[in-house]
């Protein structure tokens, strides 16, 4: 783990226990991330994609410890150098840290408490944490409203006066009030109208610059990560399809998954929405996946071996990391 990654997470795998009747015997197990590895570095954005039930929000929720993993490392470098593996660490030990990473939902209606004052909700971290008095508390409230373009005296307010943007912006000053150092925002703008959309990412991006923030994101929308990644993580079914940097990889993907979720994305011309073509076939259940690849029951491509071993996640050019048998030799078109 070089000085500059702020996070390397190792082959993090978290199941669940499928229970079945009164007795609540364990019939399976349900792969919600099956062995994902990556890393983020200092002052950079990490975007994880993929269809719904790939176990984007079970790898951020491991990530911040709202659930314990199964296996795996999450090494987190502090600001100070030290080096911790948030998957393993104890809660006492995690307390005093878990200040410097803070989460953004996706849903701003439910995750504020309609009961609080916004003042409350934006200095919980703070209550939390036992930082600064009452006095402090609402100058740090005042400055953090006006960081994310919302007047001090919101504060007073309550969540149900807000529209969704402005809800979303108050979710993204609670996450900042302790000064963590990694967000994990999981789907921030899904929830959002598009015209509110861009505006709430383009204030991701400038708090980001200014503050010096590491971002792993979670979106549903490819062209949403294009804009604002340094880096692409595809999941598919628990498992990492292909790791790249966004222009390199909608250009020109390596793994056919990648090239299926490009083609799903519409096209802008209103002439060609007939064209858009998604993977074809079911994706695969994470409590009883296919043999081999995932992905080979949808695949275009299936070769034998694809149905027998699972592709290794390789580097098959600096930066860029494929999971698939046949990635170096198939011509994709996008
Ligand atoms: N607490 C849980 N118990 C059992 N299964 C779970 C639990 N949480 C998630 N899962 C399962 O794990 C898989 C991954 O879920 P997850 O919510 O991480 O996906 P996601 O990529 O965030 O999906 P979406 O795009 O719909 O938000 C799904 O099959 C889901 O049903
Ligand atoms: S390993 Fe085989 S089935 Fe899987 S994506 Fe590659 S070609 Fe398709
Ligand atoms: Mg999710």
């Amino acid at each position: 783990m070089d000085n500059n990654t702020v996070l390397q997470v190792n082959n993090l795998k978290k199941y669940y226990p499928v229970e079945a009747g009164f007795l609540k015997r364990r019939v399976g197990t349900v792969r919600a991330v099956d062995d994902v590895s990556f890393a983020i570095r200092q002052g950079e954005t990490v975007s994880l994609v993929g269809e719904s039930g790939c176990g984007k929000t079970t790898t951020s929720r491991c990530i911040v410890r709202a659930v314990d993993p199964t296996e795996g490392e999450i090494l987190y470098r502090r600001e100070n150098g030290e080096v911790i593996d948030l998957a393993t660490i104890g809660q006492n030990e995690l307390r005093p840290i878990r200040r410097e990473f803070q989460m953004v939902f996706q849903d701003p209606f439910s995750s504020l408490n309609p009961r609080m004052t916004i003042f409350e909700i934006i200095s919980e971290p703070l209550r939390v944490h036992g930082i600064g008095n009452q006095r402090e508390r609402e100058d740090r409230v005042a400055d953090l409203l006006k960081r994310v373009g919302l007047r001090a005296e919101y504060m007073r307010r309550f969540p149900h006066a807000f529209s969704g943007g402005q809800r979303q912006r108050i979710g993204i000053a609670r996450a900042l009030a302790a000064s963590p150092r990694l967000i994990v925002a999981d789907e921030p703008v899904s929830a959002l109208d598009v015209s509110v959309q861009a505006q709430v990412l383009n204030l991701m991006m400038d708090l980001q610059d200014e503050l010096g923030l590491t971002y792993l994101f979670v979106a549903h929308d490819l062209s949403v990560v294009n804009q604002i990644s340094n880096t692409v993580l595809v999941m598919y079914v628990g498992r990492v399809a292909e790791i790249g940097p966004p222009q390199a990889l909608f250009r020109n993907p390596k793994h056919p998954y990648t090239a299926a979720l490009i083609a799903s994305v519409p096209k802008p011309d209103p002439f060609n929405l007939t064209e858009r073509v998604i993977p074809e076939g079911e994706i695969a259940n994470p409590a009883n996946p296919p043999s081999g690849c995932y992905f080979h029951p949808r695949c275009p491509f299936v070769v034998d071996i694809c149905k027998q071993t699972a592709p290794p996640l390789e580097e098959i050019e600096p930066g860029r990391f494929v999971s698939c048998h046949r990635a170096t030799e198939i011509e994709l078109m996008v």
